[in-house]
């Protein structure tokens, strides 16, 4: 595994690969849903990249970026075991070097939801990740569901800018009690990780509803407020029942829906969703 820490070394790695590259992006902290997507790009590519960067332009909050979980020496040893061909590892100053002054921003979609409740974040995640897709070229990137927002912003991205990339989803890896897997959920004390099943009840319960055939959007966002409000350390930022391309909420729920919530356990904020239909390979 070759480890890259510049623009030009990782370009170097990249011209002596031929055939198709699959790329996964990553804040680092790795844990198995950014493992599925390395699996899914190795099954898929003859080379895999992948980048570890705690990208500061996304973080709106200069608190949050200090506390993000960072230990780049394990992730490179899961890496290996994975058998990534390169890790991509810059700086700060290598990335956005003095004097930067371009940023790519998706209008609408990225004012709602995570837009709405962190100005300025999604303007940081597509500014970087179309400076990786530059750097990398890769035939496909993956991405993750439980960043599902983010999913709908990049593709957008991606289709405006006509950028020459496939964009691959894969399912939200959950642990055995439903909760996403998330690098943020270190940072939760043994009180607060048992508080934080409640997401994932929340969407159970939806998916519940909606199979007894309830399609009254507002509904379905009271019986989650109403079960998350039985958790005292959990404290709602939203409960969205949006449109799964628009993301703007819906009242009838009458084809595929978005349902996500953020809520912030103690000091953590946490994010989660389901797509009902939810896609087959969905759990909860
Ligand atoms: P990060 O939070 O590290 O996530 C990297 C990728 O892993 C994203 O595509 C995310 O959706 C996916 N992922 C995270 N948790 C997952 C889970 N439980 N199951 C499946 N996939 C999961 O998302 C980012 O980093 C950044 O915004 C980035 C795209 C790297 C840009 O900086």
């Amino acid at each position: 595994m070759e480890v890259a820490s510049t623009v030009a070394e990782l370009r170097a790695l990249r011209r002596a690969m031929s055939g198709d590259t699959g790329f996964v992006p990553t804040l680092g902290y790795l844990h198995e849903g950014h493992l599925s997507l390395l699996r899914a790009a190795k099954a898929q590519n003859a080379h895999t990249v992948t980048s570890i960067f705690v990208n500061p332009t996304q973080f709106n909050e200069p608190s949050d970026f200090d506390v993000y979980p960072r230990d780049t020496e394990r992730d490179l040893t899961l890496l290996r075991e994975e058998g990534v061909d390169v890790v991509f590892t810059p700086s700060d100053e290598e990335m956005y070097p003095e004097g930067a002054a371009t940023t790519v921003d998706v209008a609408g979609l990225t004012e709602r939801l995570e837009g709405a409740a962190r100005p300025g974040h999604f303007e940081g995640v597509t500014t970087v990740v179309a400076k990786l897709f530059n750097i990398v070229r890769p035939t496909r990137a993956y991405f993750g569901r439980k960043d599902a927002q983010q999913l709908v912003v990049i593709r957008r991205m991606v289709e405006d800018l006509q950028m020459d990339v496939e964009i691959v989803d894969l399912p939200t890896v959950r642990e055995p009690d439903g909760l996403a897997m998330s690098s943020r959920n270190a940072m939760l004390s043994p009180e607060e990780r048992e508080a934080a099943t409640v997401l994932s009840k929340s969407l159970r319960l939806a998916n519940e509803r909606y199979a007894e055939g309830e399609r009254d959007a507002e509904a379905i966002r009271n019986a989650m407020v109403t079960l998350l409000g039985e958790e005292p350390l959990a404290r709602v930022d939203y409960v969205s029942v949006a449109d799964t391309q628009t993301l703007e909420e819906i009242d009838r729920m009458d084809s595929e829906a978005l349902v996500s919530l953020a809520v912030r356990i103690g000091d953590v904020r946490l994010i989660d969703n389901v797509t009902l239909l939810a896609h087959e390979d969905d759990t909860l």
